[in-house]
């Protein structure tokens, strides 16, 4: 048991701290499946050694922040390259973690819009598939009424805990491009029979790219941080691209979906031409 402020804390089952108030929906989200998770396993070794490692080594991070990090593949691998790296999440994903073997020194079940943190700690903090989760009414899509001030206020927490001079890293599907090949139809609009339709034959979700919908867009990041401090990154190296190779998507897509991401021209990086926002934001 700690105690913050007013608030007490306690270890829960598994003995990670959970540092999140009674209220708040990181206690109740039930999150990562152990199907999925098994795939983040996977992907998350590989996107840290072809993508994140580098992208830590040129910075000269020492301290990192993985927000929401899921079964914590990355956050693993950060230790063993010799990062002092942290790792946050809901409570449900804390039984992966113990069933994983994960260190509850390096692991703590908290709210990503309220982070149990000190200001300036960290030299880098990395938010991957996170924000289209957050103010979301179960942590899958559908969006809760105040999902707006969520975002932004886990925008705050990120910018908050990175020392001035540090780095973020945000990475989710561009809201203004219309497919997304990592999330299926099942937000509010899905009884579309069509967006089923299509996402059963070839896994690509055809969806809106204005107004309320969960996914995050550049302009979303220029609000938050200001244009001048985004960075938007190439997306080359970031994707296995297994989801093109699935029965039913022709090979010519597969491939020319593949060459432009990995060839997009940097002027194009920050516009609706670029399905992934994959960006660095200077603190
Ligand atoms: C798609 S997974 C991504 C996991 C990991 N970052 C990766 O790249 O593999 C999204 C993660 O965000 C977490 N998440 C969503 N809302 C959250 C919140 N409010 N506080 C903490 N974690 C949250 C989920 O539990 C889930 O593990």
């Amino acid at each position: 048991m700690c105690s913050a402020g007013s608030h007490e804390y306690s270890k829960g089952e598994h003995g990670y701290f959970e540092l999140a108030r009674p209220t708040s929906p990181a206690l109740t989200i039930q999150s990562t499946s152990s199907e999925f998770a098994h795939i983040q396993e996977s992907g998350g070794k590989r996107v840290y050694d072809v993508y994140l490692r580098p992208w830590l080594k040129a910075q000269g991070a020492a301290r990192v922040l993985d927000a929401g990090c899921g079964l914590g593949v990355g956050v693993v691998a950060a230790l063993n390259d010799g990062f002092d790296a942290v790792g946050t999440d809901v409570r449900s994903v804390a039984d992966l973690w113990c069933q994983n073997g994960r260190s509850p020194d390096e692991f703590t079940v908290a709210d990503v819009t309220e982070l149990p943190f000190a200001d300036a700690v960290f030299d880098a903090a990395m938010a991957l598939g996170v924000m289209e989760h957050v103010g979301t009414q179960t942590g899958q899509l559908t969006l809760a009424m105040d999902w707006r001030d969520k975002r932004a206020a886990f925008a705050k927490e990120l910018e908050r805990v990175v020392r001035p001079g540090g780095r973020i890293l945000i990475a989710c599907p561009n809201k203004r491009f219309p497919i997304d090949i990592q999330h299926g139809p099942t937000d509010e609009l899905s009884p579309a029979p069509f967006r089923n339709r299509l996402f059963k034959r070839f896994g690509v979700n055809v969806h809106q790219t204005w107004g309320a919908y969960h996914l995050v867009s550049y302009s979303d990041l220029y609000r938050w941080y200001g244009r001048q401090r985004v960075r938007p990154l190439p997306l080359a190296g970031y994707f296995g691209y297994a989801a093109l190779e699935r029965p039913g998507v022709p090979r010519s897509i597969g491939r020319g979906a593949r060459a432009w991401v990995e060839h997009m021209p940097v002027r194009l990086r920050g516009t609706p031409l670029n399905p992934y926002v994959l960006a660095e934001i200077t603190v």
